[in-house]
């Protein structure tokens, strides 16, 4: 049941911290900070490695691929349903990682056959054990996170970027002490957000906006398009996500005072452009709600903060995505919507 939980989707977000601690248990060690996954120790480092995905598993495909090319491994991430094995170079010393939180999604299933038929390496990150895709690739690694009931992906996504996280320092062979130590810390992290978190009062502000969007760069890039995604599923609402760089391309010409933005401003690489973003916004009206670690640089200019703990950079996206969930959830519960069961939506797309 729901454990006294109005909806699942509120459930399975307060259970993250359980869940983290699932995906990790055995998975670290307390000695050397070294990482293994018991059920892939035979797997090798690639020469270069390819996500496949759909929706939030795109998502945590995309938060994959930079962890690896930040590890130096040439990596890219596709939308399942473009995935085009034939035309990308595909050989043997290729990895293809479908992701995949049930393991039976058509487009992924797709994919994954066709990097088989191109003679890949191929493995899949999923959370059921004897899925399709565990069953139809080379090798399985099991995010963990116990069964997820309500459509919003939600916890799935934690543990899938915890798990492509583990995967990316196991294959990479780079055991970094403040990386470990950063995970360890991360369930009651989460926790701390769950038990502080202002998403449900500044949403409140903003029930009756024509649009929310939601940017990041670099790792908050991911986040953006997930915040996206699960405001429109759960609430019926215009969101959109972008990477901020590209809000002067096209998206800043909807901005204005009945949109407001969300705006990932977490590690050093994206701070600075971040805020001439939040400026751009500000200057057409829009009202801004920063989800930060360092509330210093950011609360004299926004109207909103969401505050993350600090941590590992690439363990900042995980965090900011919790405080996004419960924007999303809020929301939809302010609007009356059908949140574990969105309209015209389905746990698992079985048709491509
Ligand atoms: C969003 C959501 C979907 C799924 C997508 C892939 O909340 O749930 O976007 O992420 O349908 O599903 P899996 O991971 O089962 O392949």
């Amino acid at each position: 049941g729901k454990s006294g939980y109005d909806h699942y989707m509120c459930k399975e977000i307060n259970e993250q911290p359980r869940a983290i601690r699932n995906c990790l248990r055995g998975r670290i060690s307390e000695i050397d900070a070294s990482v293994s996954i018991d059920e892939i120790g035979d797997l090798a480092r690639p020469e270069r490695i390819q996500f496949v995905g759909c929706g939030t598993s795109y998502h945590a495909s995309r938060y994959a691929a930079r962890l690896f090319r930040r590890r130096g491994i040439p990596a890219t991430a596709f939308y399942a349903s473009e995935y085009d094995a034939g035309a990308v170079p595909v050989n043997e010393e290729t990895l293809v990682v479908g992701v995949t939180q049930s393991g039976e999604t058509a487009d992924t299933l797709s994919a994954i056959r066709d990097a088989n038929r191109c003679g890949a390496e191929t493995l899949a990150v999923t959370n059921v054990v004897g899925s399709s895709a565990s069953r139809e690739t080379d090798h399985v690694m099991y995010i963990r996170a116990g069964p997820e009931i309500s459509v919003a992906a939600t916890k799935t996504f934690a543990s899938q970027q915890v798990a492509l996280l583990l995967l990316a320092s196991t294959l990479a062979g780079d055991y970094s002490r403040s990386l470990v130590e950063a995970l360890r810390a991360l369930p009651d992290q989460i926790q701390s957000i769950l038990d502080g978190s202002r998403a449900s009062e500044i949403t409140d502000v903003y029930a009756r906006s024509d649009a929310y969007f939601f940017i990041g760069r670099g790792y908050g890039a991911s986040v953006a398009l997930e915040g996206a995604l699960k405001l429109k599923e759960v609430t019926y609402k215009h969101a959109e996500g972008f990477p901020g760089g590209e809000l002067k391309h096209g998206p800043l010409a909807l901005v204005g005072d009945r949109t407001p933005v969300f705006a990932i401003v977490t590690g050093e690489s994206a701070t600075g452009k971040m805020l001439s973003n939040i400026k751009e916004v500000e200057a057409r009206d829009a009202p801004v709600i920063a989800v930060t670690d360092s509330p210093s640089a950011v609360e004299s200019i926004v109207d909103h903060v969401l505050r993350i703990p600090e941590t590992h950079e690439q363990l900042t996206p995980i965090l900011a995505n919790v405080q996004l969930q419960l924007v999303a959830y809020w929301l939809a519960h302010r609007l009356g919507r059908s949140i574990d069961k969105p309209r015209n939506l389905a746990k698992s797309v079985t048709v491509e």
